[in-house]
């Protein structure tokens, strides 16, 4: 199976319609809708993380996390690539957040690096960590760009890896010592806050599909992680509302909606275990449903070893948000044995007629439209914001200008079917792109380039790409 092809796909039962088809392109900036269509109100912003851009990372007293190591572990990461240097958003920060604002955007989705602000994970404070986030939120202000900080984005500190890392409770601790230390510290001039980044993502892929640090294959890992990143969403929930003032407070996951090869009702089992996994399965226990067992992939039960007295309710947390990142979708197919996942599915590259980008996940527009009402069907969940949404497609910078049509064309196309979904009632708030600029794309290296910023990794040039530009414009 494709690196997280079962874990970030979307999608749209059979051949769907796609609401405003391109013909009806009609306007200037190429859409057949405007910024003011999405309301006054709607917040529109790009999503960074930490490990893809700062760089810096044996600089002012960070502490190496478990994608340092992951890195140097030979044939792990695309061309033994690592995030040393990454985009060196670490020095260059005041300067790409004016391309934030020269494109028109109005807020700036990062992550704090735990391990630069805790160096062990927990105990001693690194005050050159705490430092940088504040030039980096000083800065936002005085751009009138609004910060909207992730808590964790996958970089946890070695030293806890050592220690067991997401399998071992005693995260959930220090998890919590992390999130009261930044809260405190940054609660004053940041109200919005994102618990995890996509749980499902940093738990199976680097515990049971071992592409990610820490780079495990175990089922049984995976299933202690999952427990615990359950308890430290909602954790971190209740101690960013009890720390920051008028916090609007949300965490995110990665969704795709399942749709079932030819429509056929025979794949519906299918469909259902990889939705479980896919979709359900850390949203459900947040919003007091419990994990999705009965009815979803079985094997998820046996998470329920991992209980102690009491952990039904600390589950629970009612967020303010809902953070949706949707990027392609899931074609579901009766397996011939099941509890096999990954056999549940068709690959992205033997859908007829798909196009694929650069990760090799289809482009289906109409799946963020579907995933929205899937989400906001649960009666529990307020507002909703894409927290992520784009694409890698392979760029060329020419002349100073990067022509990606693909790239400007796949935002219209979605962003047509996310408000598609917000006129027919769902509570939207807002949508960031991924990402402000090219980054380092996890196991894939610098290959992918998912930025609306072509960057130069070799001079760190930056060039605002024709995407970008389109935003600008559309943005005006
Ligand atoms: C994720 C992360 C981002 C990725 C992006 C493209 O969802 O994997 O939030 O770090 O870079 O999604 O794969």
């Amino acid at each position: 199976m494709q690196r997280r092809t079962a874990i970030k796909l979307a999608a749209a039962a059979g051949a769907g319609t796609i609401l405003m088809p391109n013909q009806l392109f009609s306007n200037p900036q190429g859409a057949s809708f405007s910024k003011s269509d999405f309301g006054e109100d709607f917040l529109w912003g790009v999503a960074t993380s930490s490990y893809q851009i700062e760089g810096a990372a044996n600089e002012d007293g960070r502490g190496p996390s478990i994608w340092d190591t992951f890195c140097r572990e030979k044939g792990k990461v695309l061309n033994g690539e690592t995030g040393d240097v990454a985009c060196d958003f670490y020095h260059r920060y005041a300067t790409d957040l004016e391309l934030v604002k020269e494109m028109n955007m109005k807020a700036f989705r990062f992550s704090l690096a735990w391990s630069r602000i805790l160096p062990e994970g927990r105990g001693k404070i690194n005050q050159k960590g705490l430092d940088f986030y504040h030039r980096v939120i000083d800065r936002c202000v005085e751009l009138g760009i609004e910060p909207w900080i992730t808590i964790f984005h996958w970089d946890l500190p070695q030293a806890l890896q050592d220690e067991g890392g997401w399998t071992n409770r005693k995260t959930v601790d220090a998890f919590a010592e992390y999130t009261n230390v930044v809260t405190k510290e940054f609660g004053e001039k940041v109200k919005n806050w994102m618990v995890l980044n996509e749980p499902m993502a940093f738990v199976a892929v680097g515990h049971m599909l071992g592409m990610h640090a820490p780079g495990d294959k175990s089922l049984k890992k995976f299933i202690a992680a999952t427990h615990h990143a359950t308890l430290c969403q909602a954790e971190g929930g209740r101690i960013v509302r009890a720390n920051v003032s008028n916090a609007n407070v949300g965490t995110t996951f990665s969704c795709s909606h399942i749709a079932m090869k030819d429509d056929d009702p025979k794949h519906e089992g299918a469909r259902q275990r990889l939705d479980a996994f896919v979709n359900r399965l850390f949203i459900e226990p947040a919003l007091g449903l419990g994990y999705p067992i009965d009815d979803g992939w079985k094997t998820i039960g046996k998470v329920e070893k991992h209980f102690e007295p009491g952990d039904e309710e600390k589950m629970k947390f009612d967020f303010d948000f809902i953070g949706i990142q949707n990027y392609t979708r899931i074609i579901a197919r009766k397996a011939f044995w099941p509890p096999v996942l990954w056999a549940n599915q068709v690959k992205p590259e033997n859908i007829p007629g798909a196009e694929l980008t650069e990760m090799k996940w289809e482009v289906y527009p109409e799946g963020i439209y579907k995933i929205l009402k899937q989400f906001s069907a649960y009666k529990e969940v307020d507002k909703i914001m894409v927290t992520e949404n784009g694409c890698a497609m392979p760029d060329k910078l020419e002349n100073g200008r990067v022509h990606d049509a693909r790239r400007r064309k796949f935002y219209q196309d979605y962003l047509a079917n996310v408000l598609r979904a917000k006129k027919e009632g769902v509570n939207l708030q807002g949508y960031f792109a991924w990402t402000l600029m090219d980054n380092f794309e996890w196991a894939e290296g610098y290959h992918p380039r998912f930025g609306l910023v072509h960057v130069d990794f070799e001079t760190q040039q930056r060039t605002i790409k024709d995407s970008g530009l389109w935003f600008k414009e559309f943005l005006k």
